[in-house]
């Protein structure tokens, strides 16, 4: 069923779990996404980046998402990744988009907070949940989508947010999720993650109750400092790398068995898809199990 994520983010938090946010550019992502989260029955994020235009346009994947959320048989919200444009979320929403990302961090502290507070006013009215951005989320995604540049990624400190900053953009603009840096990257990593934990810890002593806190670049981030990291409060978890890159090594394999003969794109399509099920499983499970051993 369609849901906003304000209440998925509600159910997160009562139950101390995390939501798996994946991005959905392709029929074979959404249905792999779906399937996996009804298998498990927790509810899930669809997400559409303003930058996967060049990937699929939202008029395309809209409605699909859409419909796929509205039958499936568990909370689905539909969400804007790193939506930066002001028109282009109007028309997510006409679209049918129950919750919108507005990044707005690479702009100044006030210019992000003031933008943020006024596009809420706008869109809470509506039933639409909000997310935005405090801190940097560094980029490491060059060659999945056009015009992706890849941050400095010597020093990811010079990306984290500040705890006191954080507590007063959520007061003041009254968001529903808040994406923080504290070592996580978009995409590949080049060494091994090291997030700051008590980071989070100390901003979620903060947050005012409706906020809740929220993951980018959860592939690769490892299994004990993601627990770590929604134990110590984070709600919501966006994942894609890592799935959208497993299947290109099994198609090959495959491809290169059939020795010449044609392959079909249907039965690479499926194939794909059982794949990317199989790593968005693993995923949710680990979301949901922050406190198991
Ligand atoms: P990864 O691709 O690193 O998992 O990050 C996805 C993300 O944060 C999308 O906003």
């Amino acid at each position: 069923m369609l849901t906003s994520l304000k209440e998925i983010l509600n159910d997160c938090e009562l139950h101390g779990y995390a939501v798996g946010s994946f991005n959905t550019p392709t029929l074979e992502t959404l249905r792999a996404v779906i399937h996996a989260a009804e298998s498990f029955r927790v509810p899930v994020v669809l997400n559409h980046a303003e930058n996967e235009e060049a990937v699929v346009p939202i008029e395309v994947i809209a409605p699909l998402m859409t419909e796929y959320a509205k039958n499936a048989k568990v909370p689905v919200a539909v969400h804007i990744d790193h939506g930066e444009t002001f028109p282009y979320l109007m028309k997510a929403i006409h679209l049918g988009f129950t919750s919108i990302m507005y990044d707005c961090s690479g702009l100044s502290y006030k210019e992000n907070a003031e933008r943020v507070k006024r596009f809420v006013e706008l869109v809470h009215p509506l039933g639409i949940s909000v997310e935005a951005e405090l801190g940097a989320m560094p980029n490491n995604m060059a060659g999945c989508v056009n015009g992706q540049e890849k941050s400095d990624l010597d020093n990811l400190e010079q990306y984290f947010t500040a705890p006191s900053e954080a507590a007063a953009f959520a007061g003041v603009t009254g968001v529903d999720a808040l994406a923080i840096s504290f070592g996580t990257v978009h995409g590949r990593y080049e060494k091994e993650p090291r997030l700051d934990v008590e980071r989070v810890k100390k901003i979620k002593g903060m947050m005012p109750k409706g906020t809740h806190l929220v993951m980018h670049g959860g592939s690769g981030t490892g299994r004990e400092q993601t627990k770590a990291a929604i134990k110590a409060g984070i709600r919501k978890i966006n994942y894609f790398t890592a799935m959208d890159t497993a299947p290109a090594p099994v198609i090959y394999e495959t491809i290169k068995r059939a020795e010449g003969e044609p392959v079909h794109y249907g039965r690479l399509a499926k194939l794909a898809m059982e794949v990317m099920e199989e790593k968005v499983r693993e995923a949710m499970e680990l979301f949901l199990n922050a406190d198991s051993g």
